[in-house]
């Protein structure tokens, strides 16, 4: 595996490898890698010909200083897993080389950033997009991989391909779950022994909402689910949101053959967790 941390030579690796004719998969990371990450490797190993990774923590999609400061860093290890599933290459940029002057782009996704975690983390989007269009930029994939976790996520990168025209094929991965269905993340790294053990109840809680659907209402659902996170002190409820699994807009009635997501987001001591659970009617 090869490891660059200059856009210059990342770019000079991939010319040849695109010149060579070979489908270049990219799967941008922020590192603390774990099995969500590795399946996404292993999805784009089969699909293409040249696995790329990337890993950087990207500053300016925090809006909390100690988010940023706090989030795990586990390069070697990191390092080690992307080789094992086949990594072909992977690019590690400093702040400086992707941020050497001013950033100053200013994407508008509507409505689709001004939900969920576009309300609660002002800005978070905007970063993303900045630095998921430079890599871009940079490895010119022919296809990409994101976690259907980060679900709006998804959606902000799908529109972003679409507003700027990008030749790359946006494939989602399924949300990776360690046995007691809490959705992996690297900021699990970050829960006490005590907050890990009841973590899991932010997942059992969606799938109940989830079985509710569509004989109770959506307010319903809503109240409901937030009364049994709220019954565990240890948890603050940020938004629990039933919406179009297209556009992220609030539902207030089901209809048929509706496609929705379920979407939470909730501090267990320190860390932040957000999950989501799609449902196709
Ligand atoms: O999902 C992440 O890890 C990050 O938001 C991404 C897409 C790598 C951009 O920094």
């Amino acid at each position: 595996m090869q490891e660059t941390k200059t856009i210059r030579t990342t770019r000079d690796i991939l010319k040849d490898v695109r010149d060579q004719g070979r489908i270049i998969g990219f799967v941008p990371t922020m590192g603390a890698l774990h099995e969500g990450h590795l399946e996404l490797i292993r999805t784009a190993d089969k699909e293409c010909d040249f696995v790329v990774a990337s890993i950087f923590v990207n500053p300016i999609q925090f809006n909390n200083r100690e988010d940023l400061e706090k989030y795990p860093r586990t390069l070697e290890e990191d390092l080690r897993v992307l080789e094992k599933n086949h990594c072909h290459l992977v690019f590690i940029p400093e702040v400086e080389e992707m941020y050497p002057g001013e950033v100053s782009e200013d994407y508008d996704f509507g409505k689709l950033e001004k939900v969920m975690e576009g309300k609660h983390r002002p800005g978070h989007f905007n970063g993303v997009a900045i630095v998921v269009k430079k890599l871009f930029d940079i490895v010119e994939p022919d296809k990409a991989y994101f976690g259907q976790k980060d679900y709006q996520q998804l959606l902000i990168i799908q529109k972003l391909v679409e507003k700027e025209n990008l030749d790359v094929e946006i494939i989602p991965g399924s949300t990776v779950r360690e046995k007691d269905g809490l959705a992996m993340s690297s900021r699990n790294k970050r829960l006490t022994q005590e907050e890990r053990q009841i973590a899991p109840l932010l997942y059992q809680t969606l799938l109940k909402a989830a079985d509710m659907v569509p004989e109770k209402k959506p307010g319903e659902i809503i109240e409901w689910a937030r009364q049994q996170i709220s019954a565990q002190p240890e948890f603050s409820l940020e938004y629990f949101e039933i919406a179009d699994a297209g556009d992220l807009l609030p539902v207030k009635n089901f209809i048929n053959n509706g496609n929705y997501v379920i979407c939470l987001a909730a501090h267990l001591g320190n860390v932040r967790l957000i999950d989501n659970v799609i449902i196709n009617s």
